[in-house]
This record gives C-alpha cells, sequence and structure tokens, in this order.
C-alpha cells in the first residue's frame, strides 16, 4: 500500500459533463488520477447530455479501477469516497453518485458529495509545499468565471462573476468562429485557439475589454465584435488573418482577467493569487498573471495542465478535507445541477 498521512486516502469520482475521472489523493498529495475524455460527441457540435451520462456508466468502473490500481491502494485501504455533487448535468451527475454510493454502501467507507467548483478552488492548492488560504482565487471554465476570496478552506467570498458568458465559453465560442474545433473534441476550443494564436500578432486589433474598472466580468461583446469582425472579412482574408484574430482575441480575455484579478486582490487586501479551471491551462494568461503578480509582490500558484480541467484528484482534494472536517453525506444525497457553493457569502463592495 502506497503511504498515506493523517488526512486519509481518499478515492474522488468526477462525472460533471464529458470527462469520467477517478483519483486517489492523501489529503493534498496525488497518488493517481486518471481522466477520461469522452470523444463520442464530436458530429453533434458539443456535448450530448444523454450520450455523456452513458459513457459514465460505461467507462465508471474501468476507470476507478485504474485509478486504485496507478495508486497501489485497495478499496479497503481508503477512509473515504468523494464524488462531485453538483453543479453539472444532472444525468452525468447521477451516474458518478449512484457508483460513489454503490462503492460506500458495499464498504461501508464514508461518503462526500463536493461541489465542482471547490474541487476546482483545492485544485490550486495540491502539491503546493503547504501554500495555504487567505488567497483570491479565479476560477476560469467553461461555465464559470469567478473571482473567489478563498479566506480559509471551506469559508468564501465572491468578489466577481460573469455577467454573461464565461471566459471558457467565449474561447469555445470564437473558436467556432474560427472554424478550429475538432470533429472528436467539439468543447475544448480554448486550446486549439491558443496554439494558433501563438502564430498571430496580438496587436493585430484592438478587441473590447468587457467592464472595464467595474468588479464584474463581461464577455459577450468581445464575442460579438469577433464575430462582426470576421463577417466583414472575405474568405481568403478570413484565412489569412486568422492567427491575429485568434491572438488579438486571447489578449483581450487574458488582459480583463489578469487586470481585474490583481485589481480585486488590491482591493479585498490579500496578496496571495491562485488560478484554476479549464482557461488556467492557457499559457499566456499564466505567465502574464505571474508577470503582473510579481510586479505587485503577491505570490501567485496555478495548478499543473492536467489539474487545470476537470479531474477527480481536485474532488477528492476536497473530499478529503471535508472528511477530515468530520463532515459526512448520506446514502441520499442527490444529484443538484444549480448546487451552490458551500460556506460563501459575497464580498461587500
Ligand atoms: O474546467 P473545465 O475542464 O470544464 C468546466 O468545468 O467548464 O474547463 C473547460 C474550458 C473550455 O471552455 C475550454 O475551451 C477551456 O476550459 N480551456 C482553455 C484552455 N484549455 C481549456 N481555454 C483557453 N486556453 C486553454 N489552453
Ligand atoms: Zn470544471
Amino acid at each position: 500500500m502506497a503511504a498515506t498521512d493523517g488526512n486519509g486516502t481518499v478515492l474522488g469520482i468526477e462525472t460533471s459533463c464529458d470527462e469520467t475521472s477517478a483519483a486517489v489523493v492523501s489529503g493534498m498529495t496525488i497518488l493517481s488520477n486518471r481522466v477520461y475524455t469522452q470523444t463520442e460527441h464530436g458530429q453533434f457540435g458539443g456535448v450530448v447530455p444523454e450520450i455523456a451520462s452513458r459513457n459514465h456508466v460505461l467507462k465508471g468502473t474501468p476507470v476507478v479501477r485504474s485509478a486504485l490500481e496507478e495508486a497501489g491502494v485497495e478499496l479497503e485501504d481508503l477512509s473515504g469516497i468523494a464524488v462531485t455533487q453538483g453543479p453539472g448535468l444532472v444525468g452525468c451527475l447521477l451516474v458518478g453518485l449512484s457508483l460513489a454510493k454503490g462503492l460506500s454502501w458495499a464498504t461501508g467507507l464514508p461518503l462526500i458529495g463536493v461541489h465542482h467548483i471547490e474541487g476546482h478552488l483545492f485544485s490550486a492548492f495540491i502539491d503546493q509545499d503547504g501554500f495555504e488560504p487567505p488567497a483570491l482565487a479565479l476560477i476560469a471554465s467553461g461555465g464559470h468565471t469567478d473571482l473567489i476570496l478563498v479566506d480559509a478552506f471551506g469559508q468564501y467570498r465572491y468578489v466577481a462573476r460573469t455577467r454573461d458568458d464565461a471566459a471558457g465559453e467565449a474561447f469555445d465560442k470564437v473558436a467556432k468562429l474560427l472554424d478550429l474545433l475538432a470533429p472528436d473534441e467539439p468543447t475544448m476550443g480554448g486550446p486549439r485557439l491558443s496554439a494558433l494564436a501563438e502564430e498571430g500578432d496580438s496587436e493585430a486589433f484592438q478587441y473590447p475589454r468587457g467592464l472595464a474598472g467595474e468588479m464584474e466580468f463581461s464577455f459577450s461583446g468581445l464575442k460579438t465584435s469577433v464575430f462582426y469582425h470576421l463577417r466583414k472579412l472575405s474568405e481568403r482574408e478570413k484565412e489569412a488573418r486568422k492567427a491575429d484574430v485568434a491572438a488579438s482575441f486571447q489578449r483581450a480575455v487574458v488582459d480583463t482577467l489578469v487586470e481585474k484579478t490583481i485589481d480585486a486582490a488590491r482591493s479585498v487586501g490579500v496578496d496571495r493569487i491562485v488560478l484554476a479551471g479549464g482557461v488556467a491551462a492557457n499559457k499566456e494568461l499564466r505567465s502574464h498573471m505571474a508577470e503582473k503578480a510579481k510586479i505587485n509582490g503577491m505570490d501567485f500558484r496555478v495548478p499543473e495542465f492536467k489539474l487545470c480541467t476537470d479531474n477527480a484528484a481536485m474532488v477528492a482534494a476536497a473530499g478529503a478535507y471535508r472528511l477530515a472536517a468530520g463532515e459526512r453525506s448520506g446514502l441520499d444525497l442527490n444529484a443538484d445541477p444549480r448546487l451552490t457553493l458551500p460556506g460563501v457569502s459575497e464580498f461587500p463592495h
């Protein structure tokens, strides 16, 4: 059996969208993190909830098995099972919950339901040599763009949210406008757009920075601006300027995210910043945030790439914390597609 610490060894299960993931962590240390990304949605241009749920049914058990195997642990070595309870696609969440509940019932291990965003928050503290809250977290994913003040684990205050699109959603929509979406990955436009942006000039076009100076995000104006810009170009021009459009768009998103995060950290009085969620995998965002944090004397942490997008290690880490705090979920735990973050309040502006 692998070495474990006093926080306990926890199996995490994440099935909120189109990634079937299982992981084993010991406190904030990852022992395994298996992620199966479904490729069956390609022809439909987006995640089909029914197909996603069926795939979770097919892949759930093998993914859990391989996570346990890679960690070198048996079910009886675990001290708990953590599972994403919400938000997410309800059918998908139910598959993960059924799997976790079945394992909990069969083994007698305690069960804990985890909020998906709390998982992303924890991802920024995994394997970071004891780096701890208070910190300001920017969670930027396909469904969220939130600035959350982490006063302590389990105690959160919303500082800013998006008024419309999430940052990842804007990346996905603009990737679609630029015909970049891969047939087997119709929702992961971000990585393709940022790869193309590396070949372009980020100063080529000045796209709008939404709600400058305000503690709120907005990305729909930016997306619309790219849409109308592309409409004015001929097919040939579009092909020739694609990389410049991608680079200029990315610059506008990154500028907005970095500026608001640094301003917010100053205004709430913290000097630690963390970045998490799928968009945290963006290299430009990582490097610009690191640069601006350094200039402002702030400590900045970002998870390794694999921990940015949806994965079960983050769910297991959040679950390990809650289990260690004595929390337990019953076998009547239900999926909640609109679950609110536990321990959260609004930051007074
Ligand atoms: O956290 P995540 O895996 O799923 C959600 O909970 O939404 O985030 C997925 C989002 C997608 O919108 C994807 O395009 C974006 O994160 N993303 C990126 C990059 N990698 C993933 N966006 C920009 N640059 C990237 N390198
Ligand atoms: Zn996510």
